[in-house]
């Protein structure tokens, strides 16, 4: 066979190779195999110099055409490869925009946190503004300045957690009292309230929590009686139980309030009736409240003979429980989301 006979073989059986090739590997393989250095095509050239001399440029002319020609085969299949590449690429990445989406879950509130939120909208609607207070305190206001010295029999109401002889973590959220009152001795009124946690040693059980949340209310004015407290009671029972509600007062005592009184709301309920809810006697016991005791002001630098305030202190948990019919106060702190969704 003559040498170009052999080059139109050569150019076909490229042909065929490059049209074949699948991988781009391959195809960097192949065209080493023909184009490269010490490929099939440089062989032929260097075969050239056997040739008589009349024909070696002709001969050299054709290596070229083929050479070009088989570039060209090299440049189809690369682009053809690539191509497929890209096809595939986006096949595997479709994305199907007919497919229901995934439901996202959105989050809530927790319970405790729309009482207090509920309550915090009524009493910010009666002028008062929030305050806060830490949670671990000094002995000195979480009960003495609130008339409760250190030996007082009182103290034993709210067993502690001392953190010192000095420092315990709060038993209720009174102390903010004595705070704002330090705070606030000459820009008069006070109106505030103080939601928060509140701890005492007590075990845990469907009433009780070592931890649990409170919410305080103070107003100091140079007038301020029981029957504005009764009507701001009114207000709160009412706004969180219905407006059908009625309260009641019954005397207590607190050392931090004189008088004292525990707050009672008609039942929800049966309206008053008597039913399982309000243990027959159409009363449910809400919260405590009273006068701010005259000791409380003069402990804080306030003169009792030109200011008088009142002051209630209610148990969010106990709220809950009664307004949503709870029947574990344990449920408010586990986090179970079948409980809290129930409040979404
Ligand atoms: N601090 C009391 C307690 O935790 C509740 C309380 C009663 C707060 C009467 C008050 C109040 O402000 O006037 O048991």
């Amino acid at each position: 066979m003559n040498l170009e006979k052999k080059l139109i073989e050569v150019l076909n059986q490229a042909k065929e190779v490059f049209h074949k090739v699948e991988s781009s590997q391959d195809l960097q393989d192949k065209k080493a195999e023909y184009l490269g250095k010490k490929g099939v095509l440089s062989t032929y050239l260097s075969d050239m110099k056997d040739l008589p001399v009349e024909e070696k440029p002709k001969f050299g002319q054709a290596i070229n055409d083929i050479k070009n020609q088989i570039n060209g085969f090299f440049e189809d299949a690369k682009t053809r490869i690539e191509k497929a590449a890209v096809m595939k690429k986006l096949s595997l990445e479709a994305i199907d925009v007919t497919l229901p989406g995934k439901e996202i879950r959105l989050g809530s509130k927790h319970l405790l946190s729309q009482v207090i939120e509920e309550l915090e909208d009524i009493f910010v609607g009666l002028g008062y503004t929030v305050k806060e207070g830490p949670e671990v305190e000094l002995d000195l206001y979480n009960f003495e300045m609130l008339n409760l010295p250190k030996s007082h029999p009182a103290r034993d109401m709210q067993d502690s957690f001392y953190i010192t002889e000095e420092l315990l973590l709060r038993t209720h959220t009174s102390p903010v009292q004595v705070r704002t009152l330090l705070e606030n001795i000459d820009k008069l009124p006070i109106k505030i309230i103080c939601p928060g946690k509140v701890y005492r040693r007590d075990d845990d059980d469907l009433t009780h929590s070592h931890q649990f949340t409170q919410i305080e209310a103070l107003v100091v004015d140079h007038h301020a009686s029981l029957s504005d407290l009764k009507g701001t009671l009114l207000t709160i029972a009412r706004k969180m139980f219905g407006e059908d509600r009625q309260i009641r007062l019954r005397p207590s005592y607190f050392p931090f309030t004189e008088p004292s009184v525990e707050v009672d709301v008609s039942c929800h309920k049966c309206n008053g009736v008597g039913c399982s809810m309000c243990k027959g006697s159409g009363w449910i016991e809400i919260l405590g409240a009273g006068m701010v005791n005259n000791a409380v002001l003069e402990a804080a630098g306030y003169d009792s003979n030109v200011y008088q305030g009142y002051a209630l202190g209610a148990g969010i948990e106990r709220i809950a429980i009664l307004k949503y019919g709870i029947d574990d106060i344990r449920a408010l702190y586990t986090n179970d989301l079948r409980f809290n969704r129930q409040f979404k």
